[in-house]
């Protein structure tokens, strides 16, 4: 099987470090297809130099943000959707390209900009349909994870910084899906009519009840991979924003 790890990524300062940090990631994986999609009109020579230097079994797609979804350097962060229109370009490109029963193997969502243990690579070979695990240093808390019914060692709940309710409290980086749910499910797709912050929990809502998640992660007592974010550098002594 193979994990296809989709990334969305956009051109910033750090975009370049963001990407060399997440590509020698993958490079310590052996069953690797990264799906890069990029928020622009056109493939870029940085990330295409990238892509070739890595030696990966790449997918290089492009898809842009709408100008009116798009953040603008003085919103907050959480005004827009992030990652939308790019997530769907790979899911689409995964139902154009690969075969229910046929190809098998599991769907990812690695941000650009987290920080991933190679560990998080052999807790996805174990789905069987959908794969949860704690993701650290995420909405405010130190972790976030699952909780998990100690008489059943399933999911009973969220330790969440933010609406621990919702029906699917998890990071993009806090689950993976097997492939076959993903060809099955064609119309489970990412959205701007979403609710801001429940992107994941209504994607998830789409394959899966709380009930049937399968705990990861030594039953999620263990994290293995991180919600970073590199914060905007000073270029010539100026704090740079969004453009590059
Ligand atoms: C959090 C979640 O971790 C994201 O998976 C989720 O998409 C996002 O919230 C959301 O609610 O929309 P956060 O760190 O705030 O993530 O978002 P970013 O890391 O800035 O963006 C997520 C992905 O979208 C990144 O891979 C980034 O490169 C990409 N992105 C961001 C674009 O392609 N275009 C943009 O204009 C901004
Ligand atoms: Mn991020």
């Amino acid at each position: 099987p193979i994990i296809y790890a989709i990334t969305p990524t956009y051109a910033r300062h750090v975009q370049k470090a963001e990407l060399t940090r997440i590509s020698q990631t993958l490079m310590l994986v052996p069953n690797v297809h990264w799906i890069v999609v990029e928020d622009s009109e056109d493939k870029t020579s940085l990330v295409s130099n990238l892509i070739a230097d890595s030696g990966l079994k790449v997918t290089h797609l492009v898809a842009k943000t709408p100008p009116f979804e798009k953040l603008q350097a003085k919103d907050p962060r959480w005004k827009r959707h992030r990652g939308v229109e790019q997530r769907n370009k790979a899911l689409l490109w995964l139902r154009s390209n690969l075969q229910l029963n046929t190809d098998k193997g599991y769907v990812y969502f690695m941000d650009d900009d987290n920080v991933y243990s190679i560990k998080v690579f052999s807790e996805i070979m174990k789905i069987k349909k959908v794969g949860v695990w704690p993701v650290g240093l995420v909405g405010g808390l130190n972790v976030e994870t699952p909780i998990l019914d100690p008489e059943t060692g399933k999911v009973k709940a969220y330790k969440s910084g933010w609406k621990p309710n919702r029906p699917f409290a998890i990071d993009m980086a806090g689950f993976a899906i097997n492939l076959d749910l993903i060809l099955e499910k064609t119309d489970a797709n990412f959205s701007y009519k979403m609710e801001k912050g429940f992107q994941e929990s209504q994607f998830l809502s789409y394959f899966t009840k709380k009930e049937d998640l399968e705990p990861l992660a030594d039953n999620c007592t263990k994290v293995y991979v991180w919600h970073t974010r590199s914060e905007k550098p000073l270029v010539n002594g100026v704090v740079v924003g969004y453009e590059v």
